[in-house]
């Protein structure tokens, strides 16, 4: 490949795209001096910034123009900034734009202009990135793929995986989330995907919404950035399923494809077995009948690689050699990874979910429990952090996981947490294993707790820290292995 292509942007390319203006601090802070550049990439953040990439000074959390010193020590080859500020290294060349957002959104537009290849985008409340591994994996099988590494679905990471996209790139794929109505149009409407998935509508972030009816036409926009003949990918099982097809229509989808457990959806779940760590699946593809292996496990996990097979085919991705790929996928970190670690007498699996929770993704990680079968002797045990953001309905939302913990045939719960105070007043008295708190305070007694055969499974909201638990369980592997 020539350097040209290696590439991502040149100084003139960046400055055409944003309208900026390329300069360079010299040793007399009146003058200014035009370089000329490459980047390799593009980042936000000097703590992952790679030697080679264009920083872009956001005004977030903090003002990056605070790091620009940083990003240069850091290997940085050029940094867009909205001004240049005193202590800018002499000679490092920048490009002023107005507003370094405005200018990152402007790149990751000219990225997408210059680029021929699909899109897909992927909303929903659960399954987001779970998805775009996923189709990194099935659209692998018929093309280069871009997608981000992390969970980049906001205002600033949906334009930064755009301007990362490789103009040669066969698929982008693009996870885009929100916490309020509004939020999801100008993403969509930057990615202009060829395919848009929802993955599922469910409580999530009630808070900033009054009804479930509004999270779902909330997701509905998505539909609304789709290219012209571009396919809208639908949840069959989903109570909005309707809503979202009306919205899809009126966004102008050129067609609709949808998948589920139900009969009737054009890519159907019919038969679900854990199988290993992963499962095996039978489904009914337009018509046809097929059974194959799958690298990860939970049926909602399945539902989320139907929607994937789904936008794949919808973008003209052979389905043959992009499912043979989900034998070989691992659930990502913190959703559904299973450890086995030592204890006394044998051996205990976690199932790690401890990334996130809400009761969608709290009520598939407990099927995952369920669903999975513990060694002779062994319990099913949940450890279980608060779900966050939830508004008035928080309490009862909580109570309501006992009927789940039940079915799932859960023999001990381990809760953290205000909120799961109202799950634990919930729960018949013989599946009460600890209350604590916080989620610090269950570390000591799970740990102490866990015996050879069981099965534990963590999880609750990012910000419940429950994900200690999980690493104390792991660390225990390691502590075995040194
Ligand atoms: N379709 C689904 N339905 C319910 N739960 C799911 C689904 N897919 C994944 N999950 C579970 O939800 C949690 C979060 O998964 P994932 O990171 O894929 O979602 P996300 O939508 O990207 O989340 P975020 O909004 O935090 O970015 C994990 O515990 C995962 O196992
Ligand atoms: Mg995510």
């Amino acid at each position: 490949m020539t350097d040209a292509l290696q590439n991502l942007w040149t100084a003139y390319e960046a400055a055409a795209a944003t309208g900026g203006a390329l300069c360079a601090r010299g040793g007399d802070p009146d003058r200014w001096t035009a370089e000329e550049w490459a980047a390799g990439g593009v980042s936000i953040d000097t703590r992952t910034l790679k030697p080679g990439d264009i920083f872009v000074a956001l005004r977030d959390a903090r003002d990056g123009h605070e790091f620009l010193k940083n990003a240069f020590e850091a290997g940085a080859t050029a940094a867009l900034v909205a001004h240049a500020p005193e202590d800018a290294p002499e000679g490092a060349p920048l490009l002023v734009v107005g507003d370094t957002l405005e200018g990152l959104r402007d790149l990751a537009l000219a990225a997408r202009t210059r680029n021929f290849g699909k899109r897909i985008a992927v909303t929903g409340s659960a399954g987001k990135t779970s998805t775009k591994e996923i189709l990194r994996a099935v659209l692998g099988a018929a093309g280069s793929v871009h997608a981000a590494d992390k969970s980049f679905n906001n205002h600033w990471g949906v334009p930064l995986t755009l301007a990362r996209l490789p103009m040669r790139a066969d698929f982008g794929v693009f996870e885009i989330g929100m916490n309020h109505p509004g939020e999801i149009t100008p993403l969509t409407g930057l990615v202009r995907p060829h395919a848009a998935i929802v993955t599922t509508v469910a409580a999530a972030h009630l808070e900033f919404f009054s009804s479930l009816e509004e999270i779902a036409e909330a997701k509905a926009e998505i539909f609304t950035g789709l290219a012209p003949g571009g396919v809208a990918v639908l949840p069959r099982d989903n109570d909005f399923f309707e809503l979202l097809k009306t919205r899809a229509g009126e966004a102008g989808a050129a067609s609709f494809v949808s998948f589920g457990e139900t009969d009737g959806a054009d890519f159907q779940l019919l038969e679900y077995a854990a199988e290993g760590a992963g499962a095996r699946l039978k489904v009914k593809i337009k018509g046809e009948i097929r059974a194959f292996s799958v690298g990860v496990p939970g049926r909602h996990q399945a539902l989320n690689m139907l929607a994937a097979l789904a936008a794949a085919d919808a973008v003209g991705a052979p389905l043959g050699p992009a499912i043979d790929t989900l034998a070989d996928i691992a659930p990502a970190e913190g959703r559904g990874a299973r450890t086995s670690f030592p204890v006394y007498g044998g051996e205990a699996t976690l199932i790690d979910e401890s990334y996130n929770a809400n009761p969608a993704s709290m009520a598939a990680a407990i099927g995952l429990l369920g669903a999975s079968a513990p060694a002779p002797g062994g319990r099913r045990i949940a450890v279980l952090g608060e779900m966050l953001e939830l508004g008035p309905q928080a309490p009862a939302l909580h109570a309501n996981l006992s009927k789940a913990l039940v079915a799932a045939r859960v023999d001990r719960v381990y809760a953290a947490g205000q909120l799961m105070r109202h799950l634990w007043d919930a729960l018949p008295p013989q599946m009460r294993g600890l209350y604590a708190g916080d989620a610090v305070g269950l570390v000591g007694p799970v740990c102490d707790a866990v015996a050879a055969g069981d099965i534990v499974m963590v999880k609750g909201s990012n910000a419940s820290k429950v994900s200690a638990v999980a690493r104390a369980l792991k660390d225990s592997v390691k502590k075995d292995e040194d």
